[in-house]
């Protein structure tokens, strides 16, 4: 493909784009195929010669739009989002056209430091503490995804736990991690890669609200130290999957320092709330976190992949990640004076991920990006109103910020048959979780372009398909 035939499909494919978006509302939002479908409708072999790019998007809509579940679109409520904007995909084409590599500095200087940069901005953006900063002891990588963050954090809080010896000698069967009964999974396949071990996990209870006991994760340190077991890790969460339940972050990390502790702090989602002041004392105690990380691809509107993670000791990384064979020798990496993220994380190569955050960021501004959060937490907030004066449905928990978890008072079984045929109309998607033991449905409001119409209609769906539920049942 010449350059000329680039501009002319590329102009196609933004048009593409832009259609598919102004009609988003037309699709079902959750796939409708059976499993196996798509792959069955695609040709057996590759073809031998050739296509137009005008017969490949011919089939996008044939053969693969059936199988898509529309992520971008405002009817999306399920599960975190994966929320996109035009801005995100204009920094991914751009990353995509550059085609940089940036695995260490002298290979495009520009990746390493407009990324430094912007993983600054976000420090101030959202108050983060200063010592995440660059210019300090600390710094920030953008990952792919909150569990190579917290993969990252648990290699690195082992090889500091051992003296960086784990890294030579193999790993440690004494050593410790702590999470709660709520938090995300990705930290116990974090752990189990990381050669912990999961039975060297402990999963510490939540108190009523959800937030891991810290009175009991203290006393379990305690009796695994009696026993001989060396403690080293403990993930709290700011806003759980499940039900964006929040971890008593000063008080687990005033033990992480008086246990010596890595403290690590997921805020995979809700992160993204701390652009706005009101919402800042949701994380009082990230002060004590060796490790931080939130995802701009959940809730910030940058494209997937995009996963901040921050340390407040870089040393720590970069004693454990660093490898220099003769081929990657250079004299910026001599001379000290530069970052090489390759050290920071588990991939080598690594694409210019920085510019659709920069895209973001420049296109909303600060207060673009607060007005959109505010605005989806206002309507979650609204969301929870109607479920309080409705007579079928209940609160679960109080929604601190944009997932409100509620049900009907029918019971389980009930929950998801009403869950299953409003999903099934096509005309919007949210999931369920367990919490206590009971089924509860969650409507998460973090879609880019969701407004009050869209809630309303989903609450309405709701609502609509529990009495014709009940209708069927009497
Ligand atoms: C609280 C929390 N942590 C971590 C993750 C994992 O995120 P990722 O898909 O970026 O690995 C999720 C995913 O939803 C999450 O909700």
């Amino acid at each position: 493909m010449t350059p000329s035939q680039f501009r002319e499909e590329g102009k196609k494919m933004v048009d593409w784009i832009a259609d598919y978006y102004e009609n988003i509302e037309s699709h079902p939002v959750l796939s409708q195929v059976k499993p196996g479908e798509i792959y069955n409708n695609l040709p057996d072999a590759a073809p031998v010669k050739g296509e137009s790019v005008d017969q490949m998007l011919g089939d996008v809509y044939k053969d693969i739009f059936p199988g898509l579940t529309h992520w971008q679109s405002p009817n999306f409520f399920a599960f975190f989002p994966a929320n996109g904007s035009f801005p995100g995909i204009l920094g991914d084409m751009l990353s995509s056209g550059l085609g940089v590599q940036g695995m260490i500095w002298a290979t495009s200087p520009a990746c390493t430091e407009v990324e430094s940069k912007v993983m600054d901005w976000l420090v101030d953006m959202m108050q983060l503490p200063q010592v995440f900063k660059t210019t300090s002891e600390g710094g920030g990588v953008i990952q792919d995804s909150a569990s190579s963050s917290v993969l990252t954090a648990v290699i690195a809080a082992r090889e500091k736990a051992t003296g960086y010896t784990s890294n030579e000698e193999g790993t440690h069967n004494k050593l410790v991690a702590y999470v709660s009964t709520q938090t995300h999974s990705s930290v116990e396949k974090a752990v189990k890669i990381a050669g912990i071990g999961l039975n060297n996990l402990r999963k510490i209870e939540c108190d009523g609200n959800l937030g891991m006991n810290a009175k009991v994760l203290q006393q379990q340190i305690r009796d695994d130290k009696k026993k001989g077991y060396i403690p080293f890790f403990v993930c709290a969460t700011m806003g759980s999957t499940s039900s964006n339940a929040m971890d008593p972050l000063r008080d687990i990390g005033e033990i992480c320092h008086t246990e010596n502790c890595w403290l690590h702090v997921d805020a995979a989602m809700a992160g993204t709330a701390m652009l706005c002041p009101e919402f800042r004392y949701l994380l009082d105690g990230v002060d004590l976190a060796h490790s931080y990380c939130f995802n701009p691809h959940k809730w910030m509107f940058t494209n997937l992949d995009c996963s901040c993670f921050y340390v407040s000791d870089k040393r720590h990384l970069i004693n454990t990640f660093s490898i220099l064979p003769e081929y990657l020798k250079n004299k910026a990496t001599e001379s000290g004076a530069v970052i090489d993220y390759r050290d920071w994380h588990i991939q080598l190569g690594r694409r210019f991920r920085a510019l659709k955050l920069w895209f973001v960021i420049r296109h909303y501004g600060v207060e673009g990006l607060q007005h959109h959060i505010r605005g989806h937490v206002r309507l979650a907030q609204e969301f929870t109103q109607w479920v309080s004066q409705s007579d079928d449905f209940e609160l679960v928990v109080q929604p601190p910020l944009n997932l409100v978890c509620f049900r009907h008072k029918a019971g389980d079984d009930f929950n998801m048959k009403l869950m299953e045929a409003a999903n099934a109309t096509g005309k919007a998607y949210f999931t369920h979780t367990k919490i206590k033991g009971q089924v509860a449905l969650r409507v998460v409001i973090g879609q880019t372009n969701t407004e009050e119409k869209h809630v309303k209609a989903v609450w309405e769906l709701i609502q609509d398909t529990a009495k014709a539920l009940k209708g069927q049942h009497q």
